[in-house]
């Protein structure tokens, strides 16, 4: 069978990893979330001092960007891909909420979008793939046979959000976790480079009300339909 690229977009905290990973896992193609690599420069930015509170130092990141290195390696166990940072495994170390709350802000800068889209378009020449983003359907893959656009009511999101960190043993409040979503869903929507919106051709999905299983379900369906 041929294999097709996958471009799964959102806001953020709606479950799009979640869906591309079991996705991935089901069809054998590769998973690659590309929220992860914004949130790695932005961690690279926390640890080397590139922060003065919320303000980002854009001239000294653009200094340091030829320095920050992104990788993925799969984890034996869960047979899913592990963030690395210059060579050290950074996957958890990037879902805290200080990255998340500085993201944004990082991921608004276009010189760091232009590198970020040259390294996922690599990663997916070779198809097989399933990339979950913000512009994967509208930037990185234009062409992607199969493109779908999630959304769910921001206060789902949240608390989705807030479970998880709950469970990791994150001390954590809902309204800041609220506040957070908004704040990036308004950011993501209105930067100037690679805004966050529905390619022309994504299916949509609210999953507000679903179940993983429904949604697996119905993404399956999408992807026979695909291919
Ligand atoms: O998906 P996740 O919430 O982990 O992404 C973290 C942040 O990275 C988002 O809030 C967004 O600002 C940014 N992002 C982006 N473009 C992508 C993926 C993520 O701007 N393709």
């Amino acid at each position: 069978m041929k294999k097709i690229t996958i471009a799964i977009d959102g806001f953020s905290s709606c479950g799009k990893s979640t869906m591309a990973k079991d996705l991935a896992k089901e069809i054998g193609y590769i998973y690659i979330d590309s929220g992860a690599m914004y949130r790695a420069v932005t961690l690279y930015c926390i640890k080397n001092g590139l922060f003065s509170g919320d303000e980002i130092n854009i001239p000294e990141l653009e200094r340091h960007i030829k320095d920050i290195h992104i990788t993925f390696k799969l984890d034996e166990k869960t047979q899913l891909p592990r963030t690395y940072l210059n060579g050290e495994d950074v996957e958890d170390a990037i879902r805290t909420m200080e990255v998340s709350s500085k993201v944004s802000p990082v991921s608004a800068i276009d010189f760091v979008r232009s590198a970020l889209v040259s390294l996922q378009q690599e990663m997916g020449k070779e198809k097989g793939i399933v990339m979950d983003g913000r512009d994967i359907g509208t930037t990185v893959f234009p062409e992607a046979e199969l493109k779908i656009y999630v959304t769910a009511s921001p206060d789902i999101r949240a608390l989705r959000r807030y479970d998880e960190l709950q469970a990791k043993g994150q001390e954590v409040k809902f309204e800041e976790i609220l506040q957070n979503v908004k704040e990036r869903d308004y950011i993501d929507q209105n930067r100037k480079v690679s805004p966050l919106k529905r390619a022309k051709d994504a299916l949509l999905l609210d999953n507000s009300l679903l179940t993983i299983e429904e949604q697996k379900e119905w993404l399956l369906k999408q992807f026979e339909k695909a291919t």
